[in-house]
């Protein structure tokens, strides 16, 4: 007899303010491009500040079933290594767990020359395409070919390009300077995405022997250099600013101040101006993190999603939560992903007053919200579902966990930590 295993599920009954001290952990959308990059140099590669995600557990299965070999440390780090050959299969299961399974595609072809991969997974928020990805690689000299969902990439050699970027994709950019790190010649990027993560994987390329110039603007140009002028490196994980902006959003609701060690004030401008805006103080705690005091009650204020610096898709579902109860009413308007807004309904079955109009999102505050039983879609959908628990009367239970856990490292602990009644079972 097969004994069933319960789905776990997120229970928030609280009341009441938030004090202590969160420590942010590394961020998901560096540490598997800094992963995926290693591939392009034989040698040990040291990585610390890493988050324990099941994501990073895919990115290692993805990386061992090419020949890579991957050790986890009890400390957050993580060690990867790669000698001799590696294989050009990437298996199906795992890359189409995962969006980030993308990024091995620059890496392995500039290494191997060639790849097949089954086009990626993650969330599920709309279309997702990878044109920029593709078309960026033919102009570099691969040929790109589609079959059964699955793409092969060929490029014996790889040559310097001029790519200019009708819009800054963040897996586009990353994928296109990792192919670029060893091509010959001069490769230019114009209309570069500018997330700190894209800059932190370009650090840690530098650091790996190439040569990169513009880290951080929207002009990057890549000189390529000669595989064996690469070399193994040690490199800290950025923190992670949506896991930050998570804890920001569950004092806002809940009330208190939280100290919050890590956090890159710098990384996450515009979301600290539009929360500073909704009444919430920030304090920097002289350059080791920020501390986030909560207002008597949150004010509205209109947001729109952009590429960075602009206020991150990723941190709109926490905003709409925030937004739920705050005095008054505003817009939230998506254009990135105009799909992302699925956990809406969920919001509505806790109290909140959304009005969705295309890719607007209308929302009303209201006092409190009401605990229910609510369903996860995706990751951030997750963490704002629990923010809304923060601010509901009664409980609150979260199903679809395996989504926050994608790329959340022990929420629940670090909200115990501040005072918050959640538990996991
Ligand atoms: N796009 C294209 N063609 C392409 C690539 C992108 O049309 O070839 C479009 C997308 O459809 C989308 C927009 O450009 O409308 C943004 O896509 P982008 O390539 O910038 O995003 P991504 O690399 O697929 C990363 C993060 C996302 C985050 C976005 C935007 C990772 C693994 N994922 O996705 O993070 O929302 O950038 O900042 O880094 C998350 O962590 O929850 C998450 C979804």
């Amino acid at each position: 007899m097969t004994e069933e295993v319960a789905e776990p599920v997120i229970r928030i009954d609280h009341r009441g303010p938030l004090h202590g001290t969160v420590r942010v952990p590394g961020a998901k959308n560096s540490v598997l491009k800094l992963m995926a990059a290693t591939v392009l140099a034989d040698g040990e590669f040291h990585l610390d500040n890493v988050p324990e995600i099941v994501d990073v557990d895919i990115m290692s299965g993805l990386l061992r079933s090419i020949g890579s070999q991957v050790d986890a440390g009890s400390d957050g780090s993580l060690r990867i290594t790669h000698s001799g050959e590696l294989s050009t299969r990437v298996p199906a299961d795992l890359a189409g767990r995962m969006r980030a399974s993308i990024n091995l595609l620059g890496p392995l072809v500039s290494r191997v020359g060639k790849i097949e991969i089954a086009l990626p997974g993650g969330d599920d928020f709309g279309l997702r395409p990878i044109d920029m990805h593709i078309a960026g690689l033919e102009a570099m000299g691969a040929t790109c070919r589609f079959s059964d969902g699955v793409l092969s990439v060929n490029a014996p050699r790889l040559f310097g390009a001029d790519i200019r970027f009708s819009f800054p994709s963040v897996g586009a950019t990353e994928n296109l300077v990792t192919a670029a790190v060893c091509a010959d010649g001069v490769t230019t990027i114009d209309g570069a995405a500018r997330e700190p993560e894209v800059a932190d994987l370009c650090r840690f390329l530098v650091a790996m022997g190439a040569q990169i110039e513009g880290i951080g603007e929207s002009t990057l140009r890549i000189t390529g250099v000669p595989h064996r002028a690469l070399h193994s490196a040690s490199h800290r994980v950025v923190p992670d600013r949506i896991q930050a902006a998570t804890y920001i959003a569950s004092v806002a609701v809940a009330g208190g101040e939280v100290d919050m060690i890590d956090a890159q004030q710098n990384d996450m401008q515009m979301f600290l101006h539009r929360c500073t805006e909704m009444g919430l103080v920030f304090t920097d705690l002289d350059g080791i993190g920020v501390r986030v005091t909560a207002p008597e009650r949150l004010r509205s204020v209109d947001v729109q999603t952009l590429p960075y610096p602009g206020v991150a898709t990723d941190y709109k579902p926490l905003m709409i939560a925030m937004l739920s109860v705050a005095d008054g009413s505003a817009v939230v308007t998506e254009n990135l992903y105009p799909g992302r807004f699925r956990y809406v309904d969920e919001l509505q079955a806790l109290g909140a007053n959304i009005k969705m109009h295309e890719h607007h999102a209308e929302i009303t505050g209201v006092q409190r919200l009401s605990g229910a039983a609510v369903t996860a879609h995706d990751i951030r959908a997750g963490a704002a579902l629990v923010v809304a628990g923060l601010a509901a009367d009664g409980v609150t239970t979260i199903s679809g966990v395996g989504h926050i856990d994608r790329g959340y490292d022990d929420l629940v602990g670090r909200l115990r930590e501040v005072g918050v009644g959640v538990t996991r079972g």
